[in-house]
């Protein structure tokens, strides 16, 4: 089935200059890129973006760290794109996550490591609209 889904290249990995190396990954995956700017995030757009985290131990270092420096938002379409990504991207903790992901190669830490990916049809809908209107979609 062919699903969109929602990207961040994250702070830590715009900083490294890998957003090329991230996004060969992941169109080598069969994912196509349908809509991508590069933003710095406000706090609060942080902390809106990651509101679902509100309350845990890691948010207020979480927040402050997606607005430390660039990050680039994108949309991605392809078959079965929000498990396809997911898989692409690795677990969570770099510390677990499987060789050939993006994860394993770049993440610094279980915090810093370097790319979102929606984990739901319905996340990957309310995701894309928080970043992006129709008109910027246009694969
Ligand atoms: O990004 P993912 O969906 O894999 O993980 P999450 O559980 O939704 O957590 C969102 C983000 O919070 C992670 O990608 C990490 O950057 C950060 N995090 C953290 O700093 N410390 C944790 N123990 C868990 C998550
Ligand atoms: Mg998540």
């Amino acid at each position: 089935m062919t699903q969109r889904t929602f990207s961040i290249i994250k702070p830590d990995a715009v900083q490294r200059n890998l957003q090329g190396a991230i996004l060969k990954m992941i169109q080598k995956a069969g994912l196509r890129v349908v809509a991508m700017k590069m933003i710095h995030m406000t706090k609060k757009q942080a902390e809106g973006f990651y509101a679902v985290h509100k309350g845990k131990s890691f948010f207020d270092s979480l927040t402050d760290f997606m607005c430390s420096g660039p990050v680039v938002v994108s949309v991605l379409e392809g078959p079965d794109a929000i498990s396809t990504y997911r898989k692409v991207m690795g677990a969570t903790n770099p510390a677990s996550a499987d060789e050939g992901t993006i994860r394993r190669a770049y993440a610094l830490d279980i915090e810093k490591n370097s790319v979102h990916g929606s984990d739901a049809p319905e996340t990957a809908a309310e995701e894309i609209a928080y970043f992006f209107n129709q008109l910027e979609i246009v694969g």
